[in-house]
């Protein structure tokens, strides 16, 4: 495997062991993007910079706000798979996941294939440290199972996994977190999965769909102020990693359901006009009083938008699953 050029494989033992960039190019690349999004006219900063070891923890957190549906109705679906699930699968089949997390949901899969097969392999990619803390988890709970982590972007775990090996694989890609991407990256992102994918690979989507306004709006600024916290933590992370001097008390979080687009739109108001100095970006900062640093989309979806646009990929559609109140969506697609 030659992509241990560009990754330290880390061994813990006989059933686990993951791989990781090399720290420069993290840094380099988090200086790099910080710098290019915060120089523009209209400021943003990408969410996969949420997830440092605290954002994943305050992440995790959102998802018990009473506020925040998107994770206990996916798991209440996630449940119902049991019975018919295997029906997809075969003895023989990795278990790969991109954005693991705290592999909460993993479990109700992996109660499914370790029933069915002697050996589990499972490859969560996640950006985040606390893939090596939830797979040590796993491994208390789950005897045959032997994981390989990999703790990246998703596009580079997609590119580390692609010559991996000739067994089958069922990708999961839960929690609606496709719907963090821009329209036209989301589009590209489903490709590189298509390409990467053998032909008989099977892709299961969690995708949150459109609903009352109050619900999402609620749903993204809970009333505990968890997500105000995990929005605001990205600029502690800056201070922390890239030698800025963000004062976290100077910002506000700001979020809205754009009913046109379909999404939620995450931002961090600057309360004051002020500037800021990012010292590993090379940059100063100004910003006006009320100006807007995006931080995320989260878009929501309908059941035809979801079918067309795995179609439009080219992907062939197996099954969808819905709870009963239409919230959520988890759909099951192959690659012929
Ligand atoms: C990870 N992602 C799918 C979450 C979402 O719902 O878009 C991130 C999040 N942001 C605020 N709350 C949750």
């Amino acid at each position: 495997m030659n992509k241990k050029i560009e990754y330290k494989q880390y061994v813990v033992d006989s059933q686990l062991r993951y791989f990781k960039p090399h720290a420069t190019k993290i840094e380099k690349s988090f200086a790099e993007e910080i710098y290019y999004s915060l120089n523009q006219n209209s400021k943003f900063i990408n969410p996969k910079f949420f997830y440092d070891k605290k954002g994943s923890e305050l992440f995790e957190s959102i998802c018990l706000v009473p506020e925040y549906y998107p994770t206990r109705t996916e798991i209440s679906i996630l449940k119902k798979l049991k019975h018919v699930l295997p029906s997809y699968l075969d003895e023989n089949i990795n278990l790969v996941e991109l954005g693991s997390g705290a592999s909460v949901k993993t479990r109700l899969i992996l109660d499914i294939f370790t029933k069915l097969q002697p050996k589990t392999e499972y490859f969560p990619i996640d950006i985040s440290e606390i893939l090596t803390e939830s797979s040590e988890q796993l491994l208390k709970d789950y005897d045959t199972l032997h994981i390989t982590g990999i703790i990246d972007t998703y596009e580079g775990g997609l590119e580390f996994l692609k010559s991996y090996d000739d067994k089958k694989n069922l990708i999961l890609f839960l929690g609606s977190s496709f719907g963090n991407f821009t329209p036209d990256d989301g589009k590209l992102f489903l490709e590189k999965i298509f390409f990467t994918m053998k032909s008989d690979d099977l892709f299961l989507i969690g995708l949150d769909l459109v609903k009352d306004k109050n619900i999402l709006e609620s749903a993204y600024d809970d009333s505990q102020g968890v997500t105000a916290k995990f929005n605001l933590n990205v600029l502690s992370r800056i201070n922390d990693e890239l030698d800025a001097d963000f004062d976290i008390n100077n910002f506000l979080h700001y979020s809205i359901y754009n009913e046109n687009a379909q999404r939620i739109e995450m931002n961090l108001k600057s309360l004051v006009s002020q500037s800021v100095i990012i010292g590993k970006s090379n940059l100063s900062l100004n910003l006006d009083k009320g100006e807007l640093i995006h931080t995320e989309y989260s878009h929501k979806y309908r059941v035809s938008q979801i079918k067309k646009l795995l179609s439009d990929v080219g992907f062939e559609f197996k099954n969808m699953w819905l709870d009963d109140e239409k919230h959520f969506s988890l759909t099951l697609v192959s690659k012929n």
